[in-house]
């Protein structure tokens, strides 16, 4: 996937040395948001669909997936810690806020912004499956298999991408940069080139 023109500082809410590049655009991202919903509606043809979005990364994702899914649809958000900071992970899965409701019985799509090391997504996995859907997928926009630490994998992806720190459509670093409608590579200059 070719990266985009290099944004400046200021435009985006990027510090002074920070950069960002763009990798997806905002309507590619919108084109593959649109195919995934419709590969959903298909495979729950008939039925209700529950998704539940991994806060606070995947919101926007959520948002704009369930409003293409032609379903009946019901959503809930699960919140959990994994990350400190910055950019690298604490390997530390911790439950910061729980499900509203029960999903016995019911089609659950677990939402995450990006797959990385799988540490979160396994987790939760492990958690919900003992409270036993009928069905437990994943939807992920972004993966990224290179870094995987456990073996799993989306049921729908949205584009894999290579080893890279992104930001922008929910992703954030220290809590910024979620509002970009592109998803960006962010640069820092004390740690990369
Ligand atoms: P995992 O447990 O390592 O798979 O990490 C999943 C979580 O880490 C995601 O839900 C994101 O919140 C965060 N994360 C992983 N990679 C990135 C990235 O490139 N940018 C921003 N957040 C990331
Ligand atoms: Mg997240």
């Amino acid at each position: 996937m070719a990266a985009g023109p290099v944004r400046t500082a200021g435009r985006a809410g990027a510090n002074r040395g920070e950069k960002l590049k763009v990798l997806i655009r905002r309507a590619a991202i919108q084109k593959r948001v649109r195919e995934v919903a419709l590969q959903i509606t298909r495979d729950f043809s008939g039925e209700r669909v529950h998704l539940i979005g991994v806060l606070k990364g995947a919101c926007i994702f959520l948002s704009d997936l369930v409003r293409e899914i032609d379903l009946e649809t019901s959503i809930d958000f699960i919140a959990v810690s994994s990350y400190g900071k910055g950019k690298e992970s604490t390997g530390q899965v911790r439950l910061l806020k729980d499900l509203d409701s029960s999903i016995a019985g019911l089609n659950v799509i677990l939402v995450e912004d990006i797959l990385d090391t799988g540490l979160t997504i396994s987790y939760l996995l492990r958690v919900l499956e003992q409270r036993k859907p009928k069905v437990l997928r994943v939807a992920a926009l972004l993966d990224k298999p290179s870094r995987r630490l456990k073996d799993v994998q989306g049921d729908y992806v949205g584009f894999t991408i290579p080893n890279e720190f992104v930001v922008g459509y929910g992703l954030d670093y220290s809590e910024r940069f979620r509002n970009l409608k592109d998803v960006c590579v962010l640069s820092l200059p004390n740690l990369q080139p």
